[in-house]
């Protein structure tokens, strides 16, 4: 039936977004995935329909309420596993892409103000994950890219499968650089730039070594802590 995304916002109208277009787009079309932006204020309780209050133990900004969000929540047919999009939830990585790929169904809260109340991530069962070491004005942007890392590992969705086994991180390294035509290539200063002369070798396993020294190299210059973590050899 494919994968299905539920969204708890004050923001449905942000959704699809961006996984309207390209790739996801098109998976969206065809039915790979679905998904429904469910509005958290259409489940507040009293006149004003509010959704948030101030915090117990005083500070800045507001709280949304456990009731409203536990209502929204209910109102899902098919929830799966319940995520909060938090910058101090579980790092997001591309093996946690995947596996979230498997799953039939996910929810996913986005807060809005301070913070969300406590007790209903808890009562719920919900997972925190975190979409980097920085702080979003609000868990919309994070859910889309949380989907989009796993929509284009749906079956059907990427037309290569290759794309998908070869590029950064799937390998526990950085992926190697790209060319295509022209060759040379004459830039705006007048300077010349070959294509290195291996990719043009057409000997395949020197090309296949060449691009693993290279990813070797990136990975060593620029994220050193994905070699310690993965025990990689260098
Ligand atoms: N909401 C605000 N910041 C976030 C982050 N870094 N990751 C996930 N959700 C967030």
């Amino acid at each position: 039936m494919g994968w299905h995304v539920n969204l708890l916002t004050l923001f449905p109208d942000m959704f699809p977004g961006t996984l309207g277009h390209s790739i996801s787009g098109r998976a969206l079309e065809n039915g790979l995935w679905s998904h429904e932006a469910i509005q958290i204020r259409d489940f507040a309780t009293d006149k004003h329909n509010t959704v948030d209050d101030t915090p117990f133990g005083g500070g800045a900004g507001m709280v949304m309420r456990p009731d409203v969000i536990e209502n929204a929540l209910l109102s899902c047919k098919k929830p799966g596993r319940n995520i909060y999009l938090s910058p101090r939830g579980t790092p997001l990585t591309q093996s946690l892409a995947e596996e979230l790929a498997q799953e039939d169904a996910l929810t996913l809260l986005c807060g809005r103000y301070e913070g969300v109340d406590q007790r209903v991530l808890d009562v719920h069962n919900f997972e925190e994950i975190s979409i980097g070491d920085y702080v979003l004005s609000g868990g919309e942007p994070a859910a889309i890219i949380l989907m989009d890392a796993c929509i284009r590992l749906l079956d059907g969705v990427m037309g290569n499968n290759e794309t998908v086994n070869e590029e950064s991180f799937s390998n526990g390294l950085l992926e190697y650089p790209h060319y295509t035509k022209p060759d040379p290539w004459v830039d705006a200063h007048g300077n010349t730039h070959a294509v290195p002369e291996t990719l043009k070798s057409g000997h395949h396993k020197n090309i296949n070594a060449w691009r693993q020294e290279k990813s070797l190299e990136l990975t060593r210059k620029r994220r050193p802590d994905l070699l310690k973590k993965n025990d990689k050899k260098t």
